[in-house]
């Protein structure tokens, strides 16, 4: 069985208070071989650089949710852009649109400008990029073909439009985040989104500790549940799951390994044995 690359967790969130150390080191026996620990605010970014600094197998991505964006300033990107020079560091995100729950126009102004700058960051790093985007579809299609951000690469994590849309995303060589959410019984929509989407452009993730997907949907998520995902994704796409598995590997290797070339001193790639490149 290919080894699943889990592609977006916030291990460093409370709800693993209890039993990270556990939890983290049973990871790879469990079958996961890679995660990414996904920043989203200055703290959490910080904080899955201290993973990614304890754990071989764990990667960083340094950069500020939408919700969080009021804490940004110019001294704080300069930070950020340090951490992106750290060797584990492998992507820019979470950044993105939500307007779930800013409905304010000046706050959906504000998101729109650091996401920008975000990007901008991303590009001039060399790295790709985690996309959050909820119910702003527009917005974020707009300022992602305006940034030439298929250049870039990168991600839609937990991708929640529609099928006819994914194409767009799809088109400008972008991955698609697929996690819990796809076994769930109503979750039509997303479903199409997956059939519409090329395997070689899926991405899997669990956003833990939330989104867990059936049977234990409701509870405190985990990478360790995400062949339930790869198999409701293998059932869409009819093939088998160790298909799913090896393929979304694949790509996240792809995407995620663009750093190979870069000039750091202590990445995935300048350490041996790693299976990252
Ligand atoms: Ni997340």
């Amino acid at each position: 069985m290919a080894m699943i690359f889990e592609t977006h967790a916030h291990y460093d969130d409370e709800a693993f208070d209890s039993d990270r150390e556990e939890l983290l080191a049973s990871l790879p026996a469990g079958g996961v071989g890679t995660v990414i620990n996904v920043g989203a605010s200055m703290a959490t970014t910080r904080n899955s650089l201290a993973l990614a600094e304890k754990y071989p197998f764990i990667y960083a991505a340094a950069g500020v949710h939408p919700d969080e964006v009021e804490e940004l300033t110019e001294s704080c990107m300069e930070e950020l852009r340090g951490y992106c020079r750290q060797g584990k560091t492998v992507a820019v995100g979470e950044i993105g649109l939500d307007y779930h729950w800013h409905k304010e126009e000046e706050h959906r102004k504000l998101q729109q400008y650091w996401f920008r700058r975000q990007l901008a960051l991303a590009r001039e790093e060399g790295l790709p990029f985690i996309i959050h985007s909820r119910e702003a579809a527009a917005d974020t299609l707009t300022i992602l073909k305006e940034e030439r951000a298929g250049e870039i690469g990168g991600v839609m994590h937990c991708y929640s439009y529609s099928a006819k849309q994914v194409r767009e995303y799809v088109g400008m060589g972008l991955y698609i985040g697929v996690g819990g959410v796809v076994t769930f019984k109503n979750a039509r929509k997303l479903k199409e989104a997956v059939e519409a989407v090329p395997l070689e452009n899926i991405l899997l993730e669990t956003d833990c500790p939330y989104m867990a997907p059936v049977p234990y949907r409701g509870k405190r998520n985990c990478s360790l549940y995400l062949p339930h995902v790869a198999t409701a994704i293998a059932g869409l796409k009819g093939v088998s799951e160790e298909t799913v598995r090896a393929a979304t590997e694949e790509n996240a290797k792809r995407l995620f390994g663009k750093t190979a070339g870069r000039q750091k001193t202590g990445g995935m790639c300048n350490r041996g044995g790693s299976e990252f490149c």
